[in-house]
């Protein structure tokens, strides 16, 4: 099993770069943005919850996530190994990943950290706003999710680097030059 976490902060290619990942290694992308969103379009009871988090750029409560991340999972069959897309964010959610995976005999292969600095993660954001209706694709809203990323989710690294299965991948450039450096890493 292969079992990759694609870490950064907002805008800095994670969704991007996964495509690319499933693409090539036949991952199943697992993220956890992507399926918050289709439950506010879907008008569920969890899409209710999580779109009054997402328009502020808060974080969702860890409980909800989890538990949503560990359907989701538990969902999968016969995959070749898991790319996780915007979770874990907290060091809660990377303790409670790894209890999960350990329980199906599996681990994480690797994190890979896309790093980018603050103004090209706000020219991006700023940009796909422009025509992706995100609710929090906003200049207020992406200052937030930034801050938020740097008090609530840069801790994961340290839990990674711990654990040893940490690479920082230098997050600028073009999309493909990135892709070739995640693949190399994911390869070594
Ligand atoms: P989520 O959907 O995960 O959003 P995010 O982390 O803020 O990141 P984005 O999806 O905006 O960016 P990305 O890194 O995927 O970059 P992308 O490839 O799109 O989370 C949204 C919200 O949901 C959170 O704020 C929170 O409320 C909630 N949530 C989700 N997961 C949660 C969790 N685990 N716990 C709690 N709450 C959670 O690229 C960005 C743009 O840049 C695109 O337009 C792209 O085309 C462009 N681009 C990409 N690569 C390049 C490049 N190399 N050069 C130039 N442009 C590029
Ligand atoms: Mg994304």
């Amino acid at each position: 099993m292969l079992n990759v976490i694609i870490f950064g902060p907002p805008g800095s290619g994670k969704g991007t770069q996964s495509e690319k990942i499933i693409a090539k290694f036949g991952l199943a992308h697992i993220s956890t943005g992507d399926i918050l969103r289709a439950e506010i379009k879907a008008e569920s009871k969890l899409g209710k919850e999580a779109a009054q988090f997402i328009n502020r750029g808060e974080l969702v409560p860890d409980a909800t996530i989890i538990g949503m991340l560990e359907n989701k999972l538990n969902g999968l069959t016969d995959a070749k190994g898991v790319i996780f897309d915007g979770f874990p964010r907290t060091v809660a959610q990377a303790e409670a990943l790894k209890e999960m995976l350990q329980k199906r005999g599996e681990d994480i292969s690797v994190m890979l950290n896309l790093e980018v600095n603050r103004e090209e993660l706000i020219s991006r954001l700023l940009k796909r706003g422009e025509t992706s209706g995100r609710s929090d694709d906003n200049l207020e809203t992406i200052e937030k999710r930034i801050k938020v990323y740097e008090e609530q989710t840069s801790p994961v690294i340290g839990f990674y680097k711990t654990e040893g299965t940490y690479k920082g991948i230098k997050g600028v450039g073009t999309i493909d030059e990135i892709f070739d450096r995640i693949s190399n890493a994911i390869e070594e």
